[in-house]
C-alpha cells in the first residue's frame, strides 16, 4: 500500500509537471486505446494496472468499461484494444 501511494503521488507530480500526461507504447492499437480509453479518465489507469492484469484481466476490464461504464467501443476496436493491452501492459 505504501508503494502504491508513493507511485500515485509520483504519477500525479509528473502528470502536472509535463504538459501531456502518459505516453503509451507506440505499437499497433495505440490509436484505438488513446481515442477510446482517455475520454473518461487518464491513461495512467492503464499503466497503473499493467503489473496486475493479464490478458483475461484486461478482457474483463475492457468489458466492464463497455458494459458498466458505458464506453462506446465496437467489437472490432475492443479486440484490437485487448490485444494491445495484453501485449504491452499485461503482467
Ligand atoms: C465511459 C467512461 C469510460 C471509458 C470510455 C473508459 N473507462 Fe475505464 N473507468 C471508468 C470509470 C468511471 C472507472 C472507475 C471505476 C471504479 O472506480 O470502479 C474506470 C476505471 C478503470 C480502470 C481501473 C480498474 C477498474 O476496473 O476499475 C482501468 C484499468 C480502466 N478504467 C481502463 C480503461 C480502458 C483500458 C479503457 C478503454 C478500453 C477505459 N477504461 C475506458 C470509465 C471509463
Amino acid at each position: 500500500m505504501q508503494k502504491l501511494i508513493l507511485l500515485l503521488s509520483f504519477l500525479t507530480a509528473t502528470a502536472t509537471a509535463g504538459e501531456n500526461q502518459i505516453v503509451l507504447k507506440d505499437r499497433p492499437g495505440k490509436n484505438q486505446v488513446v481515442a477510446q480509453c482517455a475520454m473518461c479518465h487518464s491513461l495512467d489507469y492503464i499503466t497503473l494496472h499493467a503489473t496486475i492484469l493479464d490478458r483475461a484481466g484486461w478482457e474483463k476490464t475492457v468489458g466492464k468499461m463497455i458494459n458498466i461504464m458505458g464506453a462506446p467501443i465496437n467489437d472490432a476496436d475492443k479486440q484490437i484494444i485487448i490485444d494491445y493491452l495484453a501485449q504491452n501492459y499485461g503482467k
